[in-house]
Parts: structure tokens; sequence; C-alpha cells
């Protein structure tokens, strides 16, 4: 079978990272600044104090939307502990770096199986954060994990915290929730009708519950191949256009794919984000660069380290001997 994904999971295939980071141009430490002064890329630590400090400088953000890492928590008490005293460090950075009427979103998962962990102990630390909670929101995933019996667990949690009383508007973004339920019936000049037919909107009011956004997958031009948590720039563009002003900042702490900064982009905002992984700053600067020259959010059919997968021998071996994936596949962007 065919299957679209070039570029193996980076985070999960070591002996990969190593040969993409010779053509890593942020290393640890470092801070890259786009020559229009609209955006920063940094490979830093969320949990660090200083190194947000450096990346904020004399700015404050109005909004910040953070996608942390979770899968990896083992559910023991000791580790979830360990795990929320880094997400207090991280928060408490954002927290500073935010200006007094700001908002906060944070994407972060309950495991069912796990008495929602590490979400509920999340929701528990952020009372003492200095920060307002102000909607739990699910976004419906079209794909979820547990289908046994065509049961599936599709929900995304997104927490959204104030701080002061940031600004809030609902835009075109946030209009498109398509109606899904017929609703009562009513008879109309005898005539039985049901609530859509009535009523002149296909569209619901704006809320926090979000039906409409489609989940990355490897047909969509806005894939980035090799990142595993890309989230949809619809979901983001959604967030910034209604929690914050053009030309002001947004923060991102876990960028990734850069996701929250090709989003700020679209949308005229600025946009400081960081990642601690070379791989990811350099996938984020690709990803806009690559916008900037050809208008495309993604890569689709290809991934963000063609150029040198084709160039560089020893590259193009480990992929082929590793993954058993043709030339012409790779030259097209297709692994087998
Ligand atoms: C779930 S992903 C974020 C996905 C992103 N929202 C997107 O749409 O592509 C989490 C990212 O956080 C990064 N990360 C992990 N620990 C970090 C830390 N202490 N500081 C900064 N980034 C970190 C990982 O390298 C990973 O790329």
């Amino acid at each position: 079978m065919m299957k679209n994904f070039p570029l193996p999971r980076i985070d999960s295939d070591e002996e990969f990272r190593q040969l993409l980071l010779p053509y890593c141009r942020i290393s640890k430490g470092e801070i890259w600044t786009d020559s229009s002064g609209m955006h920063k890329i940094g490979c830093l630590d969320a949990a660090e104090p200083s190194s947000i400090r450096n990346l904020i400088e004399n700015d404050k953000a109005s909004l910040a939307v953070h996608d942390p890492p979770y899968n990896f928590v083992a559910f023991e008490e000791r580790k979830i502990a360990h795990f929320i005293d880094w997400c207090k460090a991280w928060v408490k950075n954002s927290y500073e770096a935010m200006t007094d009427d700001s908002s906060l979103y944070i994407w972060l998962g309950a495991d069912q199986n796990n008495h929602y962990q590490p979400l509920a102990d999340f929701i528990l630390m952020m009372r003492n954060s200095g920060f307002d909670s102000r909607s739990f929101i699910t976004m419906r995933n079209q794909r979820g994990y547990g289908t046994q019996k065509n049961w599936m667990s599709v929900r995304q949690e997104l927490l959204y915290y104030t701080k002061g009383k940031p600004y809030f508007d609902v835009n075109s973004e946030y209009t498109g929730i398509p109606k899904v339920l017929k609703g009562y019936y009513k008879t109309v000049n005898g005539k039985e009708t049901e609530n859509l037919e009535r009523s002149k909107s296909e569209f619901i009011r704006a809320g926090n519950v979000w039906i409409d956004i489609q989940q990355v997958f490897y047909r969509m031009e806005e894939n980035v191949n090799g990142c595993y948590a890309q989230k949809p720039l619809k979901a983001i563009k959604r967030i910034i256009l209604s929690s914050s002003r053009m030309n002001e900042i947004v923060l991102d702490f876990f960028s990734h794919s850069g996701t929250t900064l090709l989003s700020a982009e679209m949308t005229g905002r600025r946009c400081y984000t960081i990642d601690n992984d070379p791989v990811f700053c350099e996938i984020t600067l690709r990803r806009l660069e690559n916008y900037r020259n050809t208008g495309k959010t993604g890569w689709q059919n290809s991934n963000p380290f063609e150029d040198e997968i084709l160039s560089d021998e020893k590259l193009f071996r480990y992929l082929k001997e590793k993954y058993n994936i043709a030339n012409a596949q790779l030259k097209l962007g297709v692994m087998e």
C-alpha cells in the first residue's frame, strides 16, 4: 500500500535527528529574529526563566498558546507531580511575559483510563497561577483512539485562562460551526418542519465545542511530514483572531511544526515561539520561509528537508535502508 508519509517521526529516531542537525540554523540557546522584526524563534527551554526573559526582552504578549508534550508522563503519582512542577515553571514564565490583560490557551489531554491525567492535576495547579479560568473548549477529532466496538474517543481538550480583562472578539473564523442537531419539530402551515429548515443560518452560535475543524493528515497542504503533533491552522487562527489584535505578540513555548507562528504571519500578528529541539526550530523557520516564498502552508507530498535528502548521500541512504524507500518515491516524497 502506498502511504503518503515520507518522513519518519523525527523525535523517535535519534539517528535520523543527528543527520538533520547540521542543517539546523538555530542552535540550543540561540534566538532567530525575523529581519522584518515580526517574529522570533528560540531554541530554548520553556521552563527556564532567563531564557524566556531573553526572548521577550522589553515586549509583552497579549496571547499565549501552548501545546506541551505530555504523552511521556507515566501515570504514577511521583511522575505526575514532577510533570506538574515543570508545567508550573513554564506557566509562571508565560505569566511574566504577558500583558496585564491577556489570554492563555493550553492544549492538554486527559487519559480516560488514568483518572484524566495529566489534565486533572494541571487544572488544580492553575488555581494558584494568577490566571482566571475562562472556558474549557473541546475540539472534535475526526480520528480518535480506541475504535473497539465502533466507539471512539474524539475529544481534544483546550483550556482557556485569562489575566485581567483581555480583548475577545467572535470573528469570521469562529462562526463556521455547523448545525448538526435536527432539533425539535413544529407544524408550520399544516406541514411538519424541523429546526434545520426553519432557521436562517446553517451555523450555530460560536461556543466552546468545535466540531468544524479537520485534523491535519497527509492529504492536506498544511501537513508537515516528520511532525507528530501538528495542530490545525484553522484552530490556531480562531484563537488568534478572537484573542489578539493586529501586530500584537503571540507566545508559543512548544513550536514543533510552527503552526502558531504561521497562523500569526497569516493574520498580521507577531509571534515569539520556542522549541528546545533545534530540528523543530528549523522546521518552524522553513515553514515560514516556504509560506513567504510559495504561499504554501506545508509540504503535503514532500517534506521540509527534501533538498538535503536528495543531495546528502548519507541522509538519503539512511532513509532508504532503514525505511526501505525507493529512490523514485523519495523524490516524489512518497514512502512505501
Ligand atoms: C506537542 S508538540 C507541539 C505541537 C505544535 N502545537 C504544532 O502544531 O506543531 C510539543 C513540542 O514541545 C517541544 N518541547 C518539549 N519540551 C520542551 C521544553 N522544555 N521547552 C521547549 N520546547 C519543548 C518538543 O520538542 C515538541 O516539538
